[in-house]
């Protein structure tokens, strides 16, 4: 299992219930690499998808305590460990956000793409600061480069040396 998210300087994520900084690279990106894959989201990300609808062409898995939710053209687990066992014979299976679960899965996670935007954005939704945190090592140096609306960014992938089963 691994995970995908874009940080701004201070690793926020959101404010309001959306991201604020959002760049095109960063959704080609994050298409390529979840498409044909499984995907993992909380109930408040799902609001901010367009339409509030499942991402198309990947298996989609909304986590809620709501025992009657219900998501058209997607799956709904009720608990890491159920999300976890849904999702244990896929190959390819990346947790979305936004902060609370990714706080949760962090520890089960084999690598994160942190797509870095170098900014100083407002937010109240952050990620974990992977360069201070012992288990994870940032794989490859930045490679930065200037997005078409003038953003600075980065693709990074950061390895967990101390992945955690359930
Ligand atoms: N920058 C990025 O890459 C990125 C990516 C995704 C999201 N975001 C941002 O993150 C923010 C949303 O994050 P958030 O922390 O507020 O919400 P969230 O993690 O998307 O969703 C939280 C909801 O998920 C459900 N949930 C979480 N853990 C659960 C568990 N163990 N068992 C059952 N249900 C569980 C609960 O739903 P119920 O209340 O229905 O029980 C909970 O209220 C937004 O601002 C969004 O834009 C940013």
């Amino acid at each position: 299992m691994d995970l995908v998210v874009a940080v701004d300087n201070n690793w926020g994520i959101g404010l309001n219930g959306t991201q604020t900084v959002v760049i095109p690279e960063d959704r080609k990106y994050f298409r390529g690499l979840t498409k044909g894959g499984t995907v993992i989201f909380g109930r408040r990300t799902l609001m901010d998808f367009p339409g509030m609808r499942p991402l198309p062409k990947r298996r989609n898995i909304v986590l809620t305590t709501d025992p009657g939710f219900e998501l058209t053209g997607g799956e709904v687990a009720h608990s890491v460990r159920e999300a976890a066992e849904m999702t244990k014979d896929d190959p390819a299976v990346f947790v979305i956000g936004g902060a609370s679960v990714y706080r949760q899965f962090l520890p089960l996670c084999r690598y994160a793409y942190v797509t870095k935007l170098y900014v100083d954005a407002e937010a109240d939704r952050h990620f974990r600061d992977l360069d201070l945190d012992p288990d994870w090592r940032l794989c490859s140096p930045p490679d930065i480069q200037v997005s078409e609306n003038g953003i600075e960014y980065a693709f990074l992938k950061y390895e967990n040396m101390n992945v955690k089963e359930l």
